[in-house]
């Protein structure tokens, strides 16, 4: 039970503000949470409540304006190939074809060149885009892309697993098989997945805790045990406990849109 194990994230009162065009604001304001080792934990929140910016300083890519964030005790100061991140907008090199975006984390690890391709045709084929190889980026679609960046997150196997939305883009069938194969790596290989998502029955299928956020400046609003047994699959939505949660942390985001809305 992952609330058991040790805390692998640590997220110590995170605020963070930015200068935007009407002046300071503040886009999180105090956040605290933990998140176990090898714990799925799915946030969801309304627009602009901060999700992408609490991702991008667990991330190191960005720096809290107060408070902090461990990863195994140590305070995150910038990226690491330990903490992979999948963005909100795919973001791949247009230069370099879908093979060598995949195989840029690995090259760049030391991996050498035939592992490198190797392991970048495996998760290749688990996105289902190995015969576009040699294509590049511009040459796809925008669920296509979206796909070569799960490839490229997965591939350099990151202990944390940072993910931004990333099945948005994607029709209902890609999304609910790689949310199968999600499931599937994060129980083989151990990690600990921090997931945002708008929807929330793909919050309640992937984690075992629901992190619900509070609307501008974010906060945490309520975090939800999902006491559903793994594996979930397609039936797992017809349950009666799937609909009692999704009926409850539906409501409570749209509480938040709500309050902002008028
Ligand atoms: N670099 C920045 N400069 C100024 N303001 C920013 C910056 N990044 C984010 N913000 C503001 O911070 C708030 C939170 O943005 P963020 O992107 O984290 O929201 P979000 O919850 O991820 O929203 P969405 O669900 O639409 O992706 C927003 O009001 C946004 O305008
Ligand atoms: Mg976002």
């Amino acid at each position: 039970m992952a609330g058991n194990s040790p805390v692998k994230v640590q997220i110590d009162h995170v605020v963070k503000k930015f200068n935007g065009r009407n002046g300071e604001m503040t886009a999180l304001n105090g956040v605290d949470l933990n998140i176990h080792e090898n714990e799925f934990v799915c946030v969801v929140g309304p627009s602009g409540c901060g999700k992408s910016t609490l991702l991008n300083i667990i991330g190191g890519l960005d720096k809290p304006t107060d408070g902090h964030v461990y990863v195994d005790g140590k305070e995150v100061d910038g990226p690491s190939p330990e903490r992979g991140i999948v963005f909100q907008q795919y973001a791949l090199f247009p230069w370099l074809t879908v093979e060598k975006n995949v195989m840029f984390g690995l090259l760049q690890q030391g991996v050498n060149r035939s592992e490198a391709l190797e392991t970048a045709h495996k998760y290749l084929k688990m996105v289902d885009l190995e015969e576009f190889a040699k294509a590049y980026p511009k040459e796809l679609s925008g669920g296509m892309k979206q796909r070569v960046a799960i490839a490229r997150a997965y591939a350099v196997n990151p202990k944390v697993l940072l993910m931004d939305e990333p099945f948005g883009a994607l029709d209902a069938q890609t999304r609910t098989q790689l949310q199968t194969e999600l499931l599937e790596t994060w129980e083989k290989e151990q990690k600990t997945c921090f997931f945002i998502t708008h929807d929330v029955e793909e919050a309640i299928i992937l984690a075992q805790r629901v992190v619900i956020m509070h609307a501008r400046p974010g906060r945490v609003k309520e975090i939800v045990d999902i006491d559903i047994p793994y594996p979930r699959d397609q039936a797992t939505k017809m349950s009666p406990r799937f609909l009692e949660l999704k009926n409850h942390i539906w409501k409570q985001v749209y509480e938040e849109y709500l309050a902002v809305r008028k």
